[in-house]
C-alpha cells in the first residue's frame, strides 16, 4: 500500500466522523421513525441502543481500522482470514446499495432547496400533495439526484478532504444554530406542548419488537455503523488518539443533532394537526408550512438556508459513503482514484434509478413487494435489506470477530494506545461486557426476529 494519509489532529478525525454521521439520518429519518414508532417510546429505546450497541460498535470499528491501517476487506483479511474478509465485502456491498437510495433522498432535499430559493415552493397550499408529486416526478428527480452524485464524485475524485473539512467546521455549527432557532420558534406555536409530550414522555405500552428493531436500525444508520466506514476512518488516526473519547464525542454529537431534530419537528406536527406517523415525507411537509408562516421574505431566507444546510449535512455523508468503494479499489487494485470515484458514482447512480422511480413514477416498482402487511417499493426494500437488516448484521459479525477471533486481549492493547489508564477502567469493563455478550446476543436475536417477521410474517414475540 502506498503511503497513506493521516488525520492531522484528533479534532480532524472527530469532525470527519461526525460529518459522516450527521446527515439525512438525523434530520429526515430520525423524526419520522420516531413518529411512526411511538414518539417517546422510540426515543427511549433508541437511546438504549446507542449506549449499549452503537457506541461499543463504533469503538470496535475504529479500533480495527487503526490496528490494521486498512480498508474493511483488508482489515478482516489481516486479522482473520479469507472467510472473514467476506464481512468486509458485505460492508462494501451495503455501502454501495445504501448510497444508491440515500442519494435519492439527498436529491429531494436538493430539489427543495432549489425550489424554495429560486422557485415558488412557499406559495403552495397543499405540501402533502406537493411532496407526493415531486418524488414521483421523473425528470426532476433524475436531475437533482444526478447533480448531488456529481458533486460528491467531484470531491471524492480530488481526494480533497481539506476544503470540505474546513467548510463543515463552519456549516455544521450553523446547522445546529438554525435547528436551535427553529426549536424556539416551534415551541411558541399553539399545541406545541402536545408534541413535546408525545416526544419526551414514553408510553411503554407502545414498545414492541418493531420499535426495537426500528430503533436499532436507526442507530446503525445514524452513527454510520456496520459497513466499515469507520474502519476506513479509523485507519487514518494516530496511535496517540484516545479512541474511547473520540468515539464518545462522535456518538454524542450525532445523538444530540437527532434529538434536536425531533424537538424541532414534533411541536410543529402537533400544532398544524398532522399525524406524526406520516413517514418519509414528514420533514418535507411540516417544515415548509412553518417557513410559509414566518413570512414571504424571512421564510424564504430561513427555508432556503435550512435546506442548504441539510444538503451539506447529506453531502458530508455521501462523501464518506462513496469513499468506501473508492478506498477499497484504490488500495486493492491500485487503479487511479479519479477514475474509480467517477465510475463508482455513475454505477451507484444507475443502481439507484429503480429506487428513485419507485416513489409513484413506475407502478411495478412502487408496489414492488408485499410484506409486513403492506406493499413496499424498491426504495423501502433496499433500505430494509441493506440498512435495517444489513448494517446490524455487519455489526453482529464484527463483535463476534473481535471477541472470538481477534481476541479481547489484542483489542484492549490497541485501545490502551493513547489511553494509558484504559486497562482496568470502567470503560474497559463496559466494552468487554457489551462486545462479548450484550451486543452479540441482542443483535443475533433481533436479526432472526426481524428477518422472520419482515419477510416471512412469522411473529415470535
Ligand atoms: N450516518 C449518515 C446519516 O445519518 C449516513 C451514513 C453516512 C452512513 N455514511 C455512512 C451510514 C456509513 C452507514 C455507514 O445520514
Amino acid at each position: 500500500m502506498s503511503t497513506r494519509g493521516a488525520f492531522s489532529s484528533k479534532i480532524g478525525f472527530v469532525a470527519a466522523a461526525a460529518g459522516s454521521a450527521v446527515g439525512l439520518g438525523n434530520i429526515w429519518r430520525f423524526p419520522y421513525e420516531a413518529g411512526q414508532h411511538g414518539g417517546g417510546a422510540f426515543l427511549l429505546v433508541y437511546l438504549i441502543c446507542i449506549v449499549l450497541i452503537g457506541y461499543p460498535i463504533m469503538s470496535g470499528e475504529i479500533t480495527l481500522g487503526r490496528n490494521t491501517r486498512s480498508n474493511p476487506y483488508r482489515a478482516y483479511h489481516k486479522l482473520g482470514n479469507r472467510n472473514w474478509s467476506l464481512v468486509g465485502i458485505w460492508g462494501i456491498i451495503c455501502g454501495i446499495m445504501f448510497l444508491s437510495v440515500y442519494n435519492v433522498v439527498a436529491g429531494w432535499a436538493f430539489g427543495y432547496f432549489i425550489e424554495i430559493t429560486f422557485g415558488s415552493l412557499l406559495s403552495i397550499k397543499d405540501f402533502d400533495a406537493h411532496f407526493d408529486a415531486s418524488i414521483a416526478d421523473v425528470s426532476d428527480n433524475i436531475i437533482y439526484s444526478f447533480a448531488f452524485m456529481f458533486i460528491t464524485a467531484v470531491i471524492v475524485s480530488r481526494g480533497i478532504q481539506g476544503g470540505i473539512e474546513k467548510a463543515s467546521k463552519i456549516l455544521m455549527p450553523l446547522l445546529l444554530l438554525l435547528l436551535l432557532g427553529l426549536i424556539f420558534y416551534s415551541l411558541t406555536l399553539p399545541n406545541a406542548m402536545e408534541g413535546i409530550k408525545y416526544y419526551l414522555v414514553p408510553d411503554f405500552s407502545l414498545i414492541n419488537i418493531e420499535t426495537i428493531y426500528s430503533a436499532l436500525g436507526q442507530a446503525f444508520f445514524s452513527l454510520s455503523l456496520g459497513m466499515g466506514a469507520l474502519i476506513t476512518y479509523g485507519s487514518y488516526i494516530s496511535k496517540k488518539d484516545n479512541i474511547v473519547v473520540s468515539a464518545g464525542l462522535v456518538t454524542i454529537t450525532d445523538t444530540l443533532v437527532a434529538f434536536l431534530a425531533g424537538l424541532m419537528i414534533f411541536p410543529l406536527v402537533f400544532s398544524i394537526g398532522q399525524s406524526p406517523a406520516a413517514g418519509p415525507g414528514l420533514v418535507f411537509v411540516t417544515l415548509p408550512v412553518i417557513f410559509q408562516q414566518i413570512g414571504p421574505i424571512a421564510g424564504k431566507i430561513i427555508g432556503s438556508g435550512f435546506f442548504l444546510l441539510l444538503c451539506f449535512a447529506a453531502l458530508t455523508s455521501t462523501i464518506s459513503l462513496l469513499e468506501i468503494p473508492t478506498t477499497f479499489l484504490v488500495d486493492e487494485k491500485k487503479w487511479p482514484r479519479k477514475r474509480i470515484a467517477w465510475i463508482s458514482a455513475i454505477i451507484i447512480f444507475i443502481i439507484g434509478l429503480p429506487s428513485m422511480l419507485s416513489q409513484g413514477a413506475v407502478e411495478s416498482l412502487t408496489h414492488f413487494l408485499y410484506y409486513e402487511g403492506q406493499s413496499k417499493s424498491v426504495f423501502d426494500f433496499v433500505f430494509d435489506v441493506f440498512s435495517d437488516i444489513g448494517l446490524p448484521l455487519g455489526g453482529l459479525l464484527m463483535v463476534i470477530f473481535i471477541a472470538r477471533k481477534w481476541g479481547m486481549k489484542k483489542f484492549d492493547e490497541e485501545l490502551s494506545k493513547g489511553n494509558s489508564n484504559y486497562s482496568g477502567s470502567f470503560m474497559s469493563t463496559f466494552l468487554h461486557i457489551t462486545i462479548k455478550w450484550i451486543a452479540p446476543v441482542f443483535l443475533a436475536i433481533i436479526f432472526v426476529v426481524t428477518v422472520l417477521q419482515k419477510f416471512f410474517g412469522i411473529h415470535i414475540f
